[in-house]
């Protein structure tokens, strides 16, 4: 039989207060994919991935990662079985250091002490060793992580979600505040991480949207509006239709 998507979504949707932000939405997402998901302003892409990760409880549809049902599941069951999620503030630890934090996330003890004391095995050491390289953390491995710059920071979050070994990586706006420099590490980045974890990425900067995107899910007022390539998407008339006046994809 042939392996099971990654992620599928099946119909899901969420009503606040009967307003559908979510709308019967459904994705195949394959293992080891990079998808990137976009909208305008409000389409529902954050609420999608609110829904995927447990956040918020979906009123229809189901979710299914590999062949496990993880719908309305509790959000660290979620994450627990292999849905990594990078939030807009990162969920590092500011008092530790960038090694002993990629310590925690590789051991998945949430124990700080415990890790510290015991160490790390040497399969679990070589991983950090190559997160240290795709991140380009090797410099700052002593420093305070509440010290980073914010693209450093950001890139110890997606370095954790990579030791936790997340097999789906959920993205939402990863280069939102940074430089151009360091939105184009972070696409790198992000294109090594293809093949090895299936990622979803909400993007709104066209720009690195080129630069990482495979297949593209336009979302417009809670549904999926189209599907496709980059050269698809920018010339599908119902996606230029829904952006205008919101500034267009560019
Ligand atoms: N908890 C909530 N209660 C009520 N309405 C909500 C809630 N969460 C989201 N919404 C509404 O659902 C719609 C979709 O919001 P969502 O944040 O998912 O959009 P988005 O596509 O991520 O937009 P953006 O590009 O601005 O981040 C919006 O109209 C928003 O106001
Ligand atoms: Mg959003």
């Amino acid at each position: 039989m042939a392996r099971p998507a990654a992620l599928t979504i099946d119909r899901i949707g969420v009503s606040f207060s009967g307003f559908k932000a979510v709308d019967e939405v459904s994705m195949i997402i394959e293992d080891g994919e990079l998808r990137v998901l976009l909208g305008a302003n409000g389409a529902g892409k954050t609420t999608l991935m609110d829904l995927i990760s447990g956040k918020t409880k979906s009123t229809e549809g189901r979710v299914f990662l590999y062949d496990t049902e993880i719908t309305n599941r509790q959000e660290h069951e979620i994450a627990r079985a292999g849905v990594g999620r990078k939030f807009q503030i990162p969920a590092v630890f500011r008092d530790l250091s960038v090694r002993e934090n990629l310590g925690v996330a590789a051991t998945g003890e949430p124990s700080v002490l415990r890790n510290l004391r015991f160490g790390l095995s040497k399969a679990k050491l070589d991983r950090v060793a190559g997160i240290v390289e795709l991140t380009g953390l090797g410099d700052v491995l002593g420093k305070r992580a509440g010290d980073l710059s914010h693209g450093q920071m950001q890139w110890l979050e997606l370095g954790m979600l990579i030791a936790q070994d997340a097999r789906v990586i959920l993205l939402d706006e990863p280069t939102a505040g940074m430089t151009q420099i360091e939105t184009h590490k972070t696409s790198r980045i992000i294109r090594e991480l293809k093949g090895k974890h299936t990622i979803l990425v909400v993007e709104h900067d066209m720009a690195f949207v080129r630069e990482i995107a495979e297949t593209i899910t336009v979302m417009h007022l809670g549904k999926v509006l189209a599907e496709g390539s980059i050269a698809e998407i920018e010339t599908n008339q119902a996606v230029r239709q829904a952006y205008l006046g919101s500034g267009g994809i560019h």
